[in-house]
């Protein structure tokens, strides 16, 4: 089979990260006989540079040709003074919404080998920790109306029922196949379009009497993802308070340098990146850890192309550099053996 993807580094540690990502997807292509076509194409601050925009027509109509998308990290310090509207994150709101992309699933996995990685207490975190976070992503305050009217400003939270029906339904299919457990999260004591969104996921259930919903408020879901983690298996929630939430959960397994995410649509194109952000103050510096995109990669072969053998294969590599006690710098702890980007990038292929 081929499969045609679009490649977009962007910037900061996002170029030397998918570098290596690309490595390991050519390597599964050898060894399992797929061929992985890759157009490489620029978003964010890059593009700013080259084409005034952060999101180019050009790049939008590759990946819409695609069957998925690799993406490293857009935005730095360079572009921070832009009008909001032209900054490089511009470039990721356009992808999600140009493509689609309604569903973002970011799984917070504490590696064992890791554990020590956690800020947490090791009796509060147990025997590890691996949480689900559904986001919606295209709709929300992230895409309501906003502006200013005289001295003030304002900003639109707002959820149609379809909208609110397909990410919980993603998030059902996903608690069907791991624990059973689902808690969908909002703010339903206060927002209006809370209590839709409680209304939809309630009467979602009753076609999945097998799962055990249960709803808490977000502040709430805040302090529990602290106090008890381990009640957690998949959280479902709304675009703002899936972005806070992730980035909680992913702090909790102490090295936001190994969480993978995919953002999915109806079909089968899906945009695969790490959580992480362009870290510029180590950028080019090959101290980046590469496994967060090694890892979406995995998540692309599953989830868009069905390979899961090949994804699997992956996450059993990078397991096993691990357990070597190979580290790059965000997750190095004494006794191990510290390593950059690129050397990273190659243990992994060598076990793969
Ligand atoms: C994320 C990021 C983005 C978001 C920014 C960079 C636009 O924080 O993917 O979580 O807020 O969605
Ligand atoms: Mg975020």
């Amino acid at each position: 089979m081929t499969y045609k993807i679009a490649v977009i580094p962007g910037d900061g540690i996002g170029r030397e990260v998918t570098e290596q990502a690309v490595n390991v997807l050519k390597a599964v292509g050898e060894k399992f006989g797929h061929i992985f076509e890759l157009k490489e194409v620029d978003a964010g601050g890059c593009a700013i540079d080259k084409y005034g925009e952060p999101l180019p027509a050009k790049t939008l109509e590759v990946c819409k040709n695609s069957d998925s998308v690799l993406l490293g990290a857009v935005g730095g310090p360079k572009w921070d003074t832009l009008p909001g509207s032209q900054r490089p994150e511009q470039a990721l709101l356009g992808l999600r919404k140009g493509l689609g992309l309604f569903a973002n699933l970011r799984p917070a996995v504490l590696h064992s080998a890791l554990k020590d990685a956690s800020p947490l207490k090791p009796e509060i975190i147990g025997e590890g920790l691996d949480v689900m976070v559904v986001r919606e992503l295209t709709g929300g305050i992230y895409f309501g109306e906003r502006g200013r009217d005289n001295d003030s400003a304002f900003d639109t939270e707002k959820y149609s029922v379809g909208e609110i029906e397909r990410i919980a339904r993603v998030a059902f299919e996903i608690a069907m196949k791991r624990n059973k457990k689902l808690v969908s999260v909002d703010k339903a004591n206060i927002l209006e379009s809370s209590r839709l969104w409680r209304e939809v996921v309630t009467g979602l259930a009753q076609e999945y009497p097998e799962v055990e919903v249960s709803h808490m408020y977000v502040d709430n879901a805040a302090m529990q993802l602290v106090k008890n983690p381990r009640q957690f298996d998949v959280i479902v929630t709304s675009n703002m308070f899936g972005d806070i939430l992730s980035d909680e959960a992913s702090m909790i397994t102490g090295s936001i340098g190994m969480l993978p995410s995919a953002s999915l649509g109806t079909g089968k194109l899906g945009m695969y990146e790490p959580v992480h952000g362009s870290a510029p103050d180590i950028a080019g510096q090959d101290k980046a850890n590469p496994i967060a995109t090694i890892v979406s990669v995995a998540m692309m072969l599953r989830y868009s192309f069905n390979l899961g053998k090949e994804a699997d294969a992956i996450e059993r590599a990078v397991g096993n550099v691990l357990d070597k006690g190979y580290r790059t710098g965000d997750i190095m702890s004494k006794g191990m053996n510290l390593v950059g980007t690129r050397e990273m990038g190659e243990l992994i292929i060598s076990e793969l």
